[in-house]
């Protein structure tokens, strides 16, 4: 199965992508993710992109295709693939069309005032990435993450100010692939308001396990 999820910042993609990709056994690829660590490492890629991601600007098409075309190219990716958060752009899209032929792009559906509440109450585990939140996914320890015990943070760019920038981002950039994938007949819409668990179990009926 090859998939995109699309939709606003915090809609849950990246939570609902560690359900599928363990119950499917396909790889969760995640570009937001993929940029975090290479900041967290300090790398080349980290460091040119950091001052962009936390203003909840977009990093450019160029750097950013480039990557998913070299992760995708792995053996791994072969059987199928999650990509949460890209494409995010018209020109990432019709890239990505070049390098594979996905079967679906499943798009969140969800109001900005849940995305507010869900984006402003996430902690994230600063060593292994682990997603929470301060009321609908609380830690077992509060601050603590419950796989490895490190400390939990709050993403840089989960500020009021860059949330606000990354819905701005998101309507003029990324919201126009909605039209681009239901054109060609690959858009599934599913309602990400409700808990993980009801999201999960509507993502199970549109798309079986063979
Ligand atoms: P990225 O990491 O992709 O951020 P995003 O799309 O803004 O998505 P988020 O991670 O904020 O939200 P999510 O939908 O995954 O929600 P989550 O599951 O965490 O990208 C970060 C940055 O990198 C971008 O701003 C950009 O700068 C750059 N970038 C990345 N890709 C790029 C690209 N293709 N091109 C250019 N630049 C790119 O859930 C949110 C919270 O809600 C959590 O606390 C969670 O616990 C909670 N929650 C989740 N689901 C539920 C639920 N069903 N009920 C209750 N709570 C829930």
């Amino acid at each position: 199965m090859k998939l995109v999820f699309l939709g606003p910042p915090g809609a849950g993609k990246g939570t609902l992508a560690v359900l599928v990709a363990e119950a499917y056994n396909i790889p969760h690829i995640s570009t937001g993710e993929i940029f975090r660590t290479a900041i967290r490492e300090k790398t080349p890629l980290g460091l040119k992109v950091q001052a962009i991601i936390d203003a909840g600007q977009l990093v450019s098409d160029d750097i950013t295709i480039e990557l998913v075309k070299e992760r995708l190219a792995k053996s791994d990716a072969k059987k199928g693939f999650i990509l949460d958060g890209f494409p995010r752009t018209i020109p990432q899209a019709e890239a990505l069309a070049e390098i594979v032929n996905i079967d679906s792009a499943v798009n969140f559906d969800i109001d900005d005032e849940l995305v507010v509440k869900r984006l402003s109450g996430r902690r994230v585990c600063k060593t292994c990435s682990q997603n929470y939140h301060v009321d609908f996914m609380p830690p077992k320890v509060e601050g603590k993450c419950d796989k490895c015990g490190s400390d939990l943070i709050i993403r840089e760019d989960d500020k009021i100010e860059a949330i606000t920038k990354r819905l701005e981002v998101y309507r003029k950039q990324t919201e126009p692939l909605i039209g681009f994938y239901r054109e060609k007949n690959k858009l599934t819409d599913v309602d990400a308001s409700p808990s993980s668990g009801t999201v999960f179990e509507s993502f199970q009926k549109l798309f079986p396990q063979t």
